[in-house]
Order: C-alpha cells, then structure tokens, then sequence
C-alpha cells in the first residue's frame, strides 16, 4: 500500500494519501506482513462475549493477509467454560457459542488523544454481521471511559444501519449518554448497488472541540466535546480528553440479525488504519489568555501555579481543574520546559487520595496556588499550597506540606494545618495584643468590624487553633531562607511566615502585613534589595485591580503603591488575578508575571496571562501584549 500511498485518488472509499498538510502519520498499520497482526500494536480480546443474545465467541480468527487484515466469521461450535445448567447469569445461561470471530485491539500497545482516525475497510454485511471500528478511553469502566463508534453496523427495527456515535456518561453500563448518527443502509445503497462489494474510508477527525466521524469524506456525525462531561458517578471527567485506543471487531448474532449461515465464512477486511496528529510548530513567544498547549497538544491544566528551575529545567507546578469542578479532583501537575514557551506534561506531582477515605487531601477538598521551592541542604523538593478540606467550603483555610526526591515528584503528603497556633506576630506590640485580647465578640457585624480586624480581632479569635492561611506563594531570598506568603484573617491581612531551615515547618516568627488590605494572590519579586509583591483583591473568581507594595526588609513596613498595570483593562488586571513572579533564570532583570483568567464555568479551560515586568521611574509596570518574548 506504501508504494500508492503518495498518490491522491479521487472517489469513494478509495485509497487516502499519507500526507496531509499540517498533520504528522503519528502511526499506521498497512497490514503489509502476512500473519498475526503485529503483536507491537495489536492484542486478540479472547472468550464469550458478554451480551447473552450474541452467539459468538471471539477467538483468534483475524490474520494479515495481501496487505489486509481479514477477520472471520466462522461456524464454529465453542463450548463456554463457565457454562451450568443452573446458572442464571449470562456467563453461565449458553452452553455453546455457535460462531467465532475476532476482536483486535491497540489496548496497552496503541493509545492516542486526539488526531486523524483513518481506516480503509470492506464490512461484511450478510444478516448476523456486526461489524465495527471503536474506540475506547483507557479509563473504566464503561460508558465512563468514553466510547466512540467510527463505524458501526448493525439492524434497527430489523433493518441494517450505518452508525456513527459516541457513549459517555456514568460508572454504570444501564445509563450511557449517547450521540448517535443512524443511517439506513438502504441510503448507500441506492446510491451505489455495489457499495458492499467495494472498500470505503471511516476518518474521525478528534480534536479538544469535537469529534467528527465521516465516512468516504461524507461527515456523518459532529459531537461537541462541550456536551460529553460524565456526570457524578462518572466522576464529571470528560472522557474524550483522555487517551483512547482502537478496536476492530467482528460480532455476530445479536443486533447483527440471525446469522445466514449459508453466507459462512464472513470477511472484515481492513487496509489500513492510520493515526495522524496536528503537526505542532513549537512555540516561540508567549500568547496570553490563548489556548496554551502542552507538547502534546493538550491546553495546559496547571492553574494557580507556580515555578521552580532546577538543572537547567523549569517546572511548572499548578492545580488541575476539570470541566465542571474547581475542586482538586485530581491533584496538583507538573509540567517542564527548558525555554519557558514549551511545556512537556510529567504527570500529576502531588495525586488526591480516594473519595471516602477521610484524608485531608480526599479527592474532592480543594487545593489551590501549590508552589514548590528546592531545599539545598535536605535535597528535597519541597511543596505547599493552600488547603480546604471536602464538603467545607473555604472554611478550613488550611496551608499544605509535601515533600519529594525529584521535581516531577509524586509528592508525599506530610501534613496540613492551621498557621502559628498560640503564637503572635512579631510586629504586634504589647499594647496591640493587648487590645486584640480584649476583643470578645467576633461576630462579623457592625461598622466597626473592619476595624477590629485591623486591630487584631481574627488574630485573637484563632490564636488557639492557628492563623487562617488561604491565597499564598513561597519566596526564596538570596540567603536561602524561605517565606509563606498568604491570605490570613478572613483574607483582610497578609501574614508573612518564615520557614525551618528543611521548608517543612513554619518557625514561627511572623509578621501582619497591610492590615485591613482585603488582598488575595500575592506574587513577590526581589530586585536590587527591594521586595516588590502584587497582589489582588478579593472578589472571587471575578478580576479586579493588582495592587503593588514594596519594602526593602521582608518583615516591613510594607508601603502600598498604585496599580502596577496600564492600558485597557488595567482596572482588572487584564481579566485576570496575579500567582506567582518568576525571576528568568540568566537573564538579568528579567521577571514574568504569571496570572490565571478564571473561567468558574469552565474552570479546565481557564487561560494563562503571562506578561513581562517592565521598570518605569523605578517601579514595576505591567503592559498588555497579546504575543511577546524574552529578549536574547
Ligand atoms: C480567589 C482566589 O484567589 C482563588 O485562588 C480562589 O480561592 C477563589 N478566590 C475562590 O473564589
């Protein structure tokens, strides 16, 4: 077939070129050497099938043969194992299958997200055929991993049908969601009484948007990927943003009709099956608030984030979101690149744990703003990330501590708590504590409460059980002591804690800082013996204006500056909220301020704002750029 494969043949179901523009062959099998399929890509599923009014068993009969993969129908008598007289399940209800045929797989060998799905096939369409092109997510179980129907045929009403669908939905098989396409052969047909007889061309085309299912170039089907979410018990994943692999099948009996025996042996033969992916030009400069994909072509899922280099390696670490849930259902990522515009995924650094299993990181509580810095005296890579517990809303305010022995992690969980309990802040005097002593009613009412906080109120009133500690970033001076940065007081004030000498534990020692300020999201940069922080306000998941204040000892006093942004939509920061600076390792004044655009709706799809931090008379300016790079 390798030999054709260049040329472009016009028509129905014929041969497809190899190349298309903006598309890389990321795999195919033309089925070109005689024998078992290729054991690299493809696995025989064995055995009776499930549904009881198939009377198949699906055994080895599929073999490459002239340059096709042909599976068979056979007559063939198979008594099943788990057969007894008794039994009333279906695994024991048949005490023979009457017919054997094949199911091929790419389970475990071939397994792809998103791309060009060809395959070039005769069906066989004798009563009691059912063949089928599909595709499953690696996850189970089914309808929950995603199911998608390239091809499938088989009677409705006794009459046969091309269908062409995806299945979604639960962890239960009796309830699928589905979208289905269903076309009655007859149309083929009548358009050309020798369609059988010919092979025909089944592409999906599967990207982040939708899943397009056509066949001899004619679209059958679109399935938007905004309408295929699982619902609770499906765990609200989408599961066609998850890998998939590819099944060939022949089955029959059942839907297929009564098998016409006389029409024994039938033929699925299959010319090929290609796999292309949308070539992706590395990227060279920064898009803020664009879709930002990872080298695998998969928008970045690592929000709230924060980075660290190591080696000559920048990791990107951040919450997961999912399309439905900002609550951490799946853990905090981590991403790597050498050139800060590439983003290679590494997986989940820090994985929840099982829904019910009452941990504080259950799968379900909420993790937001993780940020990991390098301990050089322990060798350890050091996490921490503000914590709600599940069913809690952000009532907990909890901080987070993990440790790993490398950046990509897995991370253990060590514990998570409360910051300070039973300790003051260094820069509250005698006095001050004094009067925050006093304060016996800490219900949020009156005019005066905003004053009370300023004075201390919330200090009082958690200094048993630890300071709230919401919104936070981690800072590394140039002594190598470390910094927890966070929301605390009802996010009215910032409390700057310092770390133990291993980034484990607070010791302590910690400040108030911009008492009454209602700041949230800081992001803190060091320049020249100035510490520069930006920060929101609290307003949820809506934008509002950065405020910017700078001290020259960590501890304060803090002064507080205008906006540091500029231009249309300054007064929102962009449509987006501050996370973390980050210092561009070799490059001198060079900073980025990272920031997330928020989509509650969507929370998957919520974009990054990365800009540069410019100096104008001394003091950091943030400007709109819709692409930009690093200078050389
Ligand atoms: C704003 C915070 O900065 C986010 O991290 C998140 O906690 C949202 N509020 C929740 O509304």
């Amino acid at each position: 077939m390798m030999g054709m494969a260049l040329a472009v043949l016009a028509g129905c179901g014929q041969e497809k070129p190899t190349e298309y523009e903006g598309w890389k062959l990321v795999w195919h099998d033309e089925f070109d050497k005689d024998g078992v399929p290729d054991p690299d890509s493809w696995i025989f599923e064995e055995g009776f099938v499930r549904n009881k009014e198939l009377q198949w068993y699906q055994s080895q009969n599929a073999e490459c043969k002239d340059g096709f993969l042909v599976i068979e129908g056979r007559k063939e008598r198979v008594k099943n194992p788990d057969y007894n007289a008794d039994g009333k399940s279906w695994r024991e209800s048949r005490e023979f299958a009457e017919y054997t045929s094949s199911s091929v797989q790419t389970r475990g060998k071939r397994e792809f997200l998103y791309g060009r799905f060809e395959v070039r096939a005769k069906i066989p369409v004798a009563s009691g055929a059912w063949p089928a092109i599909w595709t499953l997510g690696i996850q189970k179980p089914w309808p929950s991993c995603g199911e998608i129907d390239i091809m499938e045929y088989y009677k409705i009403g006794g009459e046969p049908h091309i269908l062409a669908n995806a299945a979604w939905g639960t962890n239960r098989k009796d309830i699928p969601k589905w979208n289905s396409s269903k076309l009655p052969y007859a149309k083929f047909i009548s358009r050309d009484p020798e369609w059988a007889a010919k092979f025909h061309v089944w592409r999906m085309d599967w990207d982040q948007e939708f899943i397009r299912l056509y066949l001899d170039d004619e679209l059958l089907n679109e399935i938007p990927l905004s309408t295929t979410v699982n619902g609770s018990e499906g765990n609200h994943i989408n599961p066609f943003k998850t890998p998939h692999y590819i099944l060939l099948n022949l089955a029959m009996g059942g839907n297929g009709g009564e098998v016409d025996e006389s029409l024994l042996p039938l033929r699925y033969e299959i010319d090929y099956v290609r796999v292309y992916q949308k070539k992706k030009e590395p990227y060279t400069a920064f898009h803020p608030g664009k879709i930002w994909e990872d080298t695998d072509g998969v928008h970045i899922n690592a929000h709230g984030g924060g980075i660290l280099y190591h080696n000559g390696t920048y990791y990107w670490y951040g919450e997961h979101k999912s399309e439905h849930s900002s609550s951490a259902l799946v853990g905090v990522r981590v991403y790597s690149s050498t050139d800060l515009y590439n983003w290679k995924n590494e997986g989940v650094a820090l994985p929840v744990m099982p829904s019910g299993s009452g941990h504080k990181i259950e799968k379900g509580c909420v993790i937001e703003r993780p940020k990991v810095i390098y301990n050089e005296k322990t060798k350890k890579f050091v996490m921490w990330f503000h914590l709600e517990l599940k069913g809690q809303g952000y009532a907990a305010a909890e901080y987070g501590v993990a440790a790993s022995d490398t950046p990509v992690g897995p991370f253990r969980f060590l514990y998570a708590s409360r910051s300070c309990p039973g300790v003051w802040p260094q820069n509250m005097s005698e006095v001050e504590i004094a009067k925050a002593r006093s304060f016996k009613d800490f219900s949020r009412k009156g005019k005066e409460w905003k004053q009370n906080v300023i004075d201390g109120m919330c200090v009082a009133r958690d200094m048993k059980i630890g300071q709230m500690a919401r919104d936070m970033t981690l800072f590394v001076d140039d002594d190598g002591k470390a910094y927890h940065i966070f929301s605390s007081e009802e996010n009215h004030t910032l409390h700057i804690a310092e770390l133990t000498e291993d980034y484990l534990y607070h010791t302590d020692k910690y400040v108030r800082i911009l008492p009454g300020g209602h700041n949230e999201a800081p992001a803190i940069f060091k320049k020249e013996g100035v510490y520069w922080m930006i920060t929101s306000g609290c307003t949820g998941w809506k934008p509002n204006a950065a405020r910017l204040s700078r001290a020259t000892s960590i501890w304060g006093p803090w002064e507080s500056l205008p906006n540091p942004c500029v231009g249309e939509k300054a007064e929102l920061t962009f449509d987006s909220q501050s996370t973390y600076i980050l210092p561009v390792e070799g490059k001198r004044d060079t900073w980025i301020f990272m920031a997330d655009r928020w989509r509650p709706k969507n929370p998957i799809d919520a974009r990054y704002i990365w800009l540069p931090i410019a100096f104008e008379d001394g003091k950091p300016v943030l400007k709109w750029a819709d692409e930009w790079k690093m200078s050389e």
